[in-house]
């Protein structure tokens, strides 16, 4: 009997993962953009974002082909346009505005019946960022400016942190480290992630009655952090995955950006049943548009802490040269 349900357990797994790529379907299917509804101020910015990233790319290189780049900057325009009609209004709206601005007076632009035209709409438009945007140039001592003396000292001295001190972080402190956190790469710079983030009881505890990795240790967390990206920046076919990626970046560089501010922290894990996903959800203000990619708790270490050692495996385990399979590169 024993040996049945040994091998009948595997399929049951299965039917588990199934229906959790169903519910992840489901949700992709609800609120990610594949609608592309303009009107709609969050996916507009996300598709500004994705067309102005890609002519900022291409003002970028040193032997820019002159004449590219204007089939974007009409749909930009396009963009811009119905940006004007509503009255809410988004970063990327303003910095699409600015970039397509400077897109057309770039040198070999500037004198062309598009760029006169686009310039004759872009008057018509009553916004437009005043921050910087397009390229600039950057030296090798501005890359160096990020040396550290030693990176070992930083990366070798965090460690997940489950006890501490029994005082919050600062809001302040909290938003300097998402704002450090921010400037992760994301795909088409998109940015599509959103932090929820409280030091009241009862959120905490609604948040974390749901997550079992805190088990021992969740009533005493001063910060809790639950780090989201919103769907409706994801497109179907490639990006269905990059909701989980972008995100994942994002926590590490948050985790980091914490770490640098003396400040611990310890991942808590969102893998979670489908059933639980919605149990979160219907318990906190997380929007329905937002994957919950972890949570993490955060705090100030003591003076003196326990850490699990947590070995890491040696180098040659997780390490091969990538090489041309035999009849391979055709
Ligand atoms: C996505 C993710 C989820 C995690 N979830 C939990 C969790 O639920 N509870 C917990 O105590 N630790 C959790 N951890 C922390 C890991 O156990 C820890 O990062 C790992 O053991 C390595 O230890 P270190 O962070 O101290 O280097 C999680 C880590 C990651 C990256």
């Amino acid at each position: 009997m024993k040996y049945v349900w040994l091998r009948i357990r595997p399929f049951g797994r299965l039917l588990k993962a199934l229906h959790g790529f169903f519910y992840n379907f489901k949700r992709f299917y609800s609120y990610a953009g594949w609608r592309s509804n303009m009107k709609d101020v969050e996916q507009r910015n996300y598709t500004a974002v994705k067309i102005y990233h890609s002519l900022e790319k291409s003002m970028s290189f040193k032997n820019r082909r002159v004449g590219s780049g204007w089939s974007d900057a009409y749909a930009l325009l396009d963009l811009l346009r119905v940006a004007h009609r509503f009255d809410e209004l988004g970063y990327h709206d303003k910095a699409a505005c600015k970039l397509l601005s400077r897109f057309i007076e770039l040198e070999g632009n500037s004198q062309t019946k598009n760029a006169s035209y686009i310039r004759g709409e872009l008057s018509k438009l009553n916004f437009a960022s005043l921050e910087e945007h397009g390229v600039k140039t950057y030296s090798a001592a501005d890359f160096h400016r990020g040396v550290l003396k030693s990176p070992e000292a930083f990366f070798l001295s965090r460690y997940s942190l489950r006890e501490f001190k029994g005082e919050n972080v600062s809001e302040e402190l909290i938003k300097r480290a998402i704002s450090l956190a921010m400037k992760s790469p994301s795909v088409c710079n998109r940015q599509a992630w959103h932090v929820y983030h409280t030091t009241e009881s009862l959120p905490k505890e609604a948040a974390l009655k749901y997550q079992a990795g805190n088990r021992g240790f969740g009533e005493r967390i001063p910060n809790l952090m639950v780090v989201t990206t919103d769907l409706k920046a994801f497109m179907p076919g490639q990006e269905h995955y990059q909701h989980w990626i972008d995100g994942g970046l994002f926590s590490m560089s948050l985790i980091y950006a914490l770490h640098s501010l003396g400040v611990a922290s310890c991942c808590l894990n969102w893998s979670q049943s489908p059933a639980n996903d919605k149990l979160l959800r219907s318990s906190v203000n997380i929007k329905n548009n937002h994957t919950v990619v972890m949570m993490l708790a955060v705090g100030w270490p003591e003076e003196v802490n326990n850490v699990c050692v947590s070995a890491r495996r040696p180098l040659d385990e997780i390490y091969t040269c990538l090489e041309v399979r035999a009849g391979g590169c055709k």
